[in-house]
This record gives C-alpha cells, structure tokens and sequence, in this order.
C-alpha cells in the first residue's frame, strides 16, 4: 500500500543508504516519493542501490556524501538539487558502531562515533532546511536505537550518540513544527544488516545473542524492511500531527 499519492515535487535524502537499514529504506520511499538520492560514504554501494531501484521501477540517484563532512554534505545536496530538486524528506541513518569497554575507549573513537552518528544529523538537517521551508512541507525521520533506550554492552559511544539523536529529535519538532516539518526517531532493536552483524561477531556480548532474541515478545531478528515501513509512514502526508516522536521497531523489547 502507497502511503501518499506520488507528487511530482517530493524528493528523499537518504544516509546511509548504500546498506542494511537505509537501502530498504530507498527502497520503500521510492515507492512514495518522485525520487530517492542514496547517499553514502560508500559511493558504490549508492550506486548499486540507485540501479536496483531503477530495475524495479522507481527513481534515484547515487551521491556520494561523508554526513561527519559539513562541505561533502553541502555538496552532496547541491547536487540532489541540480539533478532532482528540493529535498523535502531527509532520512537520518547512517551511522558507525564500535565495540569497546567504557574505560578502553579512546579520545579519538569516542569523537569519531560521534562525528558521524550526532553530528551527522546536525549537519544534514542544517544542509536542507531551506529547502524544508520553501516547501512549508517537511519530514526528518532520524534512526536512533534501542541502545539509546537500554543501554548496549561495549557500545558506551554508540549508545550515548543515539541517545543524542533522540532528544535533539524532540527539540527540533519543537522548533520546526509551526513550519510543516515533522521530526521524529525510530529506535531498531537488532535488525538483519551487516551492522548488526558485525556486532553479534564482536561484542562479546555477555548473553548468547540467541538467547536475547529468544526473549523479545517477537522473538526473531527484525528485518530492515520493518524498519523502512515504519520510516515511511513518518515520512508520509498521514503522520502530519505526529513530531517529536520514538517508535521502536524491537520486537516488543522495549516500550
Ligand atoms: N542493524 C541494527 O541492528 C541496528 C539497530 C539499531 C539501530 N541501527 C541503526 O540503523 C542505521 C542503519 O544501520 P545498518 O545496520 O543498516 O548499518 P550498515 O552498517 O549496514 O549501513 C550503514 C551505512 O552507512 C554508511 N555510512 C557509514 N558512515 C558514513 C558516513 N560518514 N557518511 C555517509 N554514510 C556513511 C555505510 O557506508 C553503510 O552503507 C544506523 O543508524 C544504525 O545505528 C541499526
């Protein structure tokens, strides 16, 4: 099911598209939206993502963009100016994990997880508001994390960035809804993509990973699809008087 009629006049930026979480999200807004521009660090990836959509009938380009890099951002959305048009839909999503004891974290680790993962979303949301405003019409939808919410073994940097994602989620609806933008945040428990992945292979996590899953209500891995439904519906004309918001999409293992 469409959750908006397509409009000539909307158009997706999606971080960290080129993987996981953020590829089906492109996937999912294509559906919705005139076109998607897959941005990602990984201008191959991007590129992959932009063509499979294409295949299949949408609309999107790769760009190549750093979200840690204010003048890679600026540029990346010039470009999705040139080439589509104003963005008026942002996805928040790309992000870097890492896996160390609180203490063993080092300065450098901690700045770089929250370049990328805090400052990341600064930066974008600053590179397209004018375009937001243009329109009178917005929708930032930022992926924040279960580990925001509980906590993550070795995950100290990871988790407070998210946290970060959280509550500067709820001070921009504050400053952006009289305006027609909308801002809200998901929270993902774990989800199939290689993010994940890597963290079930290097966390040493104290419990089985198995037996976390085992203890979810929904007791499975989530799927990134599930995630990209959820985002879409921030993303869609339906969720206009929903702002400031956390969804988890967790299998039930958080409220
Ligand atoms: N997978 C999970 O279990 C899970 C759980 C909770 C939250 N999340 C969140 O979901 C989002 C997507 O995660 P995923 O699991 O799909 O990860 P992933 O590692 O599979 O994909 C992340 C993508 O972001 C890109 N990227 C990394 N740094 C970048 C940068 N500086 N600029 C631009 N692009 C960059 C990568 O190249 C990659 O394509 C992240 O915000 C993550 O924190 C994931």
């Amino acid at each position: 099911m469409q959750t908006t009629d397509k409009r000539s006049d909307r158009f997706a930026l999606v971080t960290g598209g080129g993987s996981g979480i953020g590829e089906a999200i492109c996937h999912r807004l294509a559906r919705d939206v005139t076109a998607v521009a897959v941005l990602d660090i990984d201008v191959d990836a991007a590129r992959r993502v932009a063509e499979d959509i294409k295949h299949a009938g949408g609309n999107a380009i790769p760009v190549h963009g750093n979200v840690a890099d204010r003048v890679s951002i600026e540029e990346a959305v010039n470009r999705v100016h040139a080439e589509l048009g104003p963005v008026t839909v942002l996805v928040n999503n790309a992000a870097i994990e890492g896996f160390q004891l609180f203490e063993d974290i080092e300065e450098a680790s901690w700045e770089r997880v929250m370049e990328v993962n805090l400052k990341g979303p600064y930066i974008a949301v600053q590179a397209v508001l004018a375009d937001m405003r243009g329109a009178a019409w917005g929708r930032i939808v930022n992926i924040s994390s279960l580990a925001a919410q509980i906590g993550a073994f070795k995950m100290a940097h990871y988790s407070a960035s998210k946290g970060g994602v959280t509550s500067l989620t709820r001070t921009l609806a504050i400053e952006l809804g009289a305006q027609g933008i909308t801002v809200n945040a998901i929270a993902p428990s774990f989800i199939d993509t290689p993010m994940a992945r890597r963290a079930i292979a290097a966390s040493d996590l104290p419990i089985p990973f198995e037996e976390i899953l085992k203890s979810y209500p929904i007791p499975r891995f989530g799927r990134p699809e599930e995630v990209a439904a959820a985002c879409a519906f921030f993303a869609s004309d339906e969720a206009s008087y929903i702002t400031g918001q956390l969804l988890g999409v967790n299998g039930g293992a958080a409220f």
